[in-house]
């Protein structure tokens, strides 16, 4: 099919497209939307065909005034009159009763429809000169963020619909606030482009939240707009949104960014990411300006090579709510917050090799705590700090050559000696000890919620007495020994020595005041880490 690009000038000509049953992409002051005469059911079910949207999520009707209401709606409470007069035309959908006019293709199959009255004066005349009300979900593919500006529309829909008018980009960026006023007190929907608290204020009442816009849907659990049961808006790469002070949180952001990582941040802290493919919101307190940002940044990554998205969010207050709802449904609701007051809490986890250490810590760091791992701390100062050679150099000089440690010079010596291993250990804890201290004031510095303590020596090394908690991983040795050979590619022998070379899961489940037991069952050894980890941050 051949799509033809109009303008705003092409109002006749958009009509024509719309009358005769075709497909025409419009501009709206929230996101572009993809209209068919709503009233035509064949039309109505070309738009769920181009978009690839599944048939029960209901579209909205769109009208040029509140005149038009009684047409398609009934019962419909004073409320909705008082609310049209204060915000019509402009960002607020009202769900009311249908009338049997109104087919049940365009309401999903419910009793009920979505009426909105929007503000770009071109759509307003196209319905006009249409003669009837336009359906029309936003107009991008299924899944992909809401188009705003008619160059998106064209990379989603070219070739699947008639036309595609061009009236300049969407003034507000997201989609329009969702009321259903089929309840009383009316509740709240879908945030969006009108502000819940212009709501409030000339309702004179306080407006409920529905669970689906905080929060993930369970498996089965329906949201009273059916749209917001799917994951929207998401990127290819898996979003993380960091919330909390907004220095802080891009500080957050910055010790986790590696070379692949994508940022969505606040003008303000664009510098730290130099180097970065990076989005700007807009600054911390112009949330206008984020929410035309926001799905553009989101659409960005898809053209980038990044493996992982951080994301700024605003707090809730104003257009914040519909802004942070759309930033956290693109990460599935996978949210770090940074608090500010520096109650950081210190976990310390220990267990012999083999038992799923690595699992329990990633399911750690999900939860926006910093790991350190004292055995790369170890290597890094080895390499890196002259103290450290210089007090291995003066204990153990013929393991060195010139200013460089012979490892393996190193490892015979204290092999046979057991007072050289126990020296060694000793100057080994003294810097690694400093070392990590200091990254643990670093971390609660910039108000990180945690910091794991990764340590096979965690025992009695002085770390573990100032720990909130320690946490021993364990497994039974059978299961080691199969993990062991799988992920060092190692015989059966090898690794059954390398358990006996280590002290029993016994040792540190008796020493912890945690134990996590992995029975070999990855998910529910995550699900049970990641449990007993939420708590200890607490
Ligand atoms: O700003 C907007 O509202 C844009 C522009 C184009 O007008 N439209 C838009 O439509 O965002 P769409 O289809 O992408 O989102 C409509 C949302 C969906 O989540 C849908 O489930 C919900 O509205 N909805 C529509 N009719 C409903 C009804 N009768 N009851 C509950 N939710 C409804
Ligand atoms: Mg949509």
């Amino acid at each position: 099919m051949n799509t033809e690009k109009l303008t705003t000038a092409d109002i006749r000509r958009g009509a024509e497209i719309i009358r005769a049953g075709g497909l025409l992409a419009l501009p709206t002051e929230t996101v572009y939307g993809l209209g068919a005469d709503g009233l035509n059911p064949e039309a109505v079910r070309q738009i769920f065909l181009a978009k690839g949207r599944p048939q029960n999520n209901p579209l909205i009707l769109h009208i040029p005034d509140a005149g038009w209401l009684e047409r398609y709606c009934y019962d419909i409470p004073a409320a909705a009159y008082t609310l049209a007069a204060a915000f019509w035309p402009g960002p607020l959908t009202m769900i009311l009763k249908a009338r049997d006019c109104v087919p049940r293709v365009t309401t999903g199959g419910l009793d009920t429809v979505g009426m909105r009255c929007p503000q770009h004066p071109a759509t307003r005349a196209v319905i006009q000169t249409a003669g009837v009300p336009i359906s029309a979900p936003s107009a991008n593919t299924s899944g992909r963020p809401s188009c705003t500006t008619a160059q998106d529309v064209w990379e989603d829909m070219n070739g699947k619909i008639q036309g595609i008018m061009d009236g300049g980009p969407c003034a507000v960026g997201v989609e329009s606030t969702i009321l259903d006023l089929t309840v009383d007190p009316p509740c709240l929907l879908r945030p969006g482009g009108l502000p819940l608290e212009e709501i409030e204020a000339v309702l004179g009442v306080s407006v409920p939240i529905d669970r689906a816009v905080t929060a993930q849907m369970k498996p089965g659990e329906r949201p009273r707009a059916p749209g917001m049961a799917y994951r929207h808006y998401a990127p290819q790469a898996p979003v993380t949104v960091v919330e909390g002070e907004p220095a802080l949180a891009a500080a957050y952001i910055r010790r986790r960014c590696g070379e692949h990582t994508g940022v969505i941040c606040f003008d303000e802290f664009a510098d730290l990411f130099s180097g970065l493919e990076v989005q700007r919101l807009g600054g911390v307190a112009d949330k206008d300006t984020q929410a035309r940002r926001v799905f553009d940044a989101l659409r960005y990554f898809d053209s980038t090579d990044v493996t992982e998205i951080f994301a700024q969010c605003p707090d809730p207050s104003g257009l914040g709510l519909a802004i942070g709802n759309r930033i956290k449904k693109a990460a599935g609701f996978h949210t770090i917050t940074i608090s500010g007051e520096r109650d950081m809490k210190l976990i310390g986890i220990t267990g012999p090799t083999g038992a799923g250490k690595t699992t329990a810590l990633r399911e750690l760091t999900a939860l926006g705590a910093e790991i350190i791992d004292a055995d790369a701390v170890y290597h890094e100062l080895l390499s890196s700090s002259r103290e450290l050679n210089s007090a291995l150099k003066a204990r153990f000089p013929s393991a060195y050559r010139g200013e460089t440690l012979d490892r393996k010079a190193l490892g015979n010596i204290v092999f046979h000696d057991e007072s050289a291993l126990a020296d060694l250990d000793g100057i080994i804890l003294r810097y690694v000890n400093a070392e990590t201290d200091r990254r643990i004031e670093a971390a609660r510095e910039s108000g990180l919620p945690g910091v794991g303590i990764d340590a096979i020596n965690l025992i009695g090394s002085g770390i573990d007495e100032r720990c909130d908690a320690t946490v021993a991983i364990v497994a039974p040795d059978e299961l080691r020994v199969s993990r062991i050979m799988a992920r060092d590619g190692i015989s059966e022998e090898y690794a059954r020595s390398r358990i006996n070379a280590q002290k029993p899961c016994s040792f540190y489940a008796a020493h912890c005041g945690f134990v996590l037991e992995n029975d070999g069952d990855e998910a529910a050894f995550a699900q049970q880490a990641r449990e007993l980890f939420t708590a200890l941050l607490k």
